[in-house]
């Protein structure tokens, strides 16, 4: 393959957490106020995170996507930057807010989310052109379910992706609307790469346990990491499955980000060729790492922080 100008391209559902630890509060209306003990303004959105520790482990990684001509929109910008993603695929579009997810943390461990969509949802299909995936050896297609105004065109987005020579990866996330519809068949038809968490992988096989679901999936596509939180992952591939677990666990800040870095680690490892294992492995690792720090940016660890990443780490 002639060499490309990215390892990495992805499509942003671009947007900032407002991240607000509710500590013994819980939201009353009518007009009580209380007070909260922390928040975090941060960077969100699956992809631009995934994007910021797929750029930090050493790959060179691409993002297209939309933000408002706001301070949140140079909030992504500037956090998207740092972590060396270029931003040259995304535009500032004044008429459009920046996407914002409002997200109340309870106990560390659960969340309640608001979101506005804004620039979150605003790829077309249009805008994925040949030319830009031509330049890409890998496309990361995530928050399939919330990129409402792309998702009938995934299909055709990561068959044309394959059809110019990229591998492909896919994190659907949740599905808002729980029905898990769509043509996701389609889609996993042309996906090397399947990164769901537990639940995700039990709601979209209807598979009474994981190792099942694992099962279905690998019928589907050839890779497949189930996410499970804090008991690591299950992945498998043809025939050869791994139980690998988080070692050691510790008690986490937040979990926002932690599938997103996940992703990246794991497909970091596989593009460098590591056996499924040790990519799983470095899955963890990422995943763990930011839920030891609020959001899911801040605790990424870097390229020098993997050495089993070595001296091919970039595949090109
Ligand atoms: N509490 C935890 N302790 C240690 N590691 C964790 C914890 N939670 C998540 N991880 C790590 O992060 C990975 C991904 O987390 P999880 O299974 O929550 O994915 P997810 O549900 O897709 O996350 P997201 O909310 O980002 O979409 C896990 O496989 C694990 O490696
Ligand atoms: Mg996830």
């Amino acid at each position: 393959m002639a060499s490309r100008a990215y390892d990495v391209l992805t499509i942003g559902d671009m947007c900032v957490d407002l991240i607000v630890a509710l500590g013994d509060a819980l939201p009353q209306f009518g007009q009580v106020e209380q007070w909260v003990p922390d928040y975090l303004l941060e960077m969100g959105g699956s992809t631009c995170i995934f994007a910021c520790q797929a750029a930090k482990l050493g790959l060179e990684t691409a993002i297209l996507g939309r933000v408002g001509d706001d301070a949140f929109g140079q909030v992504i910008l500037q956090r998207l930057q740092s972590s060396g993603v270029d931003v040259r695929y995304v535009k500032t579009q004044p008429a459009l807010k920046t996407g914002l997810g409002l997200a109340l943390v309870r106990d560390d461990s659960d969340r309640a989310i608001l979101t506005y969509a804004g620039s979150l949802n605003a790829v077309y299909p249009e805008d994925i052109t040949d030319e830009w995936l031509g330049q890409g050896g890998h496309l990361h297609y995530g928050s399939y379910y919330l990129q409402t105004n792309l998702l009938p065109a995934a299909p055709d987005i990561m068959r044309r992706a394959k059809a110019l020579g990229l591998t492909t990866s896919l994190d659907t996330n949740w599905d808002p609307d729980d029905c898990w519809r769509g043509n996701l068949p389609q889609v996993l038809s042309s996906t090397d790469i399947f990164l769901p968490n537990e639940q995700e992988a039990l709601a979209i096989t209807r598979a009474s346990g994981v190792e099942q679901a694992l099962t279905l999936l690998l019928n589907e596509v050839q890779v497949v990491a189930i996410k499970r939180g804090e008991r690591g992952a299950l992945v498998g591939q043809g025939s050869v499955r791994h139980a690998v677990p988080v070692d050691p666990v510790l008690a986490p800040k937040d979990t926002i980000g932690a599938g997103d870095n996940f992703d990246a680690g794991f497909l970091a490892g596989w593009l460098a060729g590591l056996p499924l294992e040790q990519c799983a492995a470095l899955g963890n690792r990422c995943g763990r790492a930011t839920t030891q720090t609020r959001g899911g940016v801040i605790g990424q660890p870097l390229a020098t922080h993997c050495p089993e990443l070595g001296e091919n780490r970039v595949p090109r």
